[in-house]
């Protein structure tokens, strides 16, 4: 298993993405936390994939991360 210590959203509690998932947890925003810790597991898959020079399953799973971005953007949890 290839390390993955630079990504950005990888499974540390002290990441970008674990601490945007942490703070729609404490909003109870379930729906919004589900697409959060999605997109944190893309963006592992995204790491996982290119540090194996697998780029057809990087490039797989960059274009779901991406879409859950949209996702995300659509329900304006920022409005709440
Ligand atoms: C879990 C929800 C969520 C996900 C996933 C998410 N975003 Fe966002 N994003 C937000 C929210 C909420 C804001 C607005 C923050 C504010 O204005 O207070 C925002 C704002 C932004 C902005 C600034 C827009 C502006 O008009 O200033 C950019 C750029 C952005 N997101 C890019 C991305 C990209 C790229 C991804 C995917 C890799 C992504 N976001 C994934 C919730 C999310």
């Amino acid at each position: 298993m290839p390390e993955v210590g630079n990504d950005p959203c990888a499974e540390r509690s002290s990441s970008p993405c674990a601490r945007t998932q942490a703070y729609w947890a404490a909003k109870h925003a379930d729906d919004i936390v589900t697409i959060a810790r999605e997109s944190r597991a893309f963006a592992t898959a995204v790491a996982t994939a290119a540090k194996a020079a697998q780029f057809d399953r990087a490039t797989e799973a960059a274009a779901k991360m991406g879409a859950r971005c949209n996702a995300c953007h659509d329900l304006h949890p920022e409005k709440r």
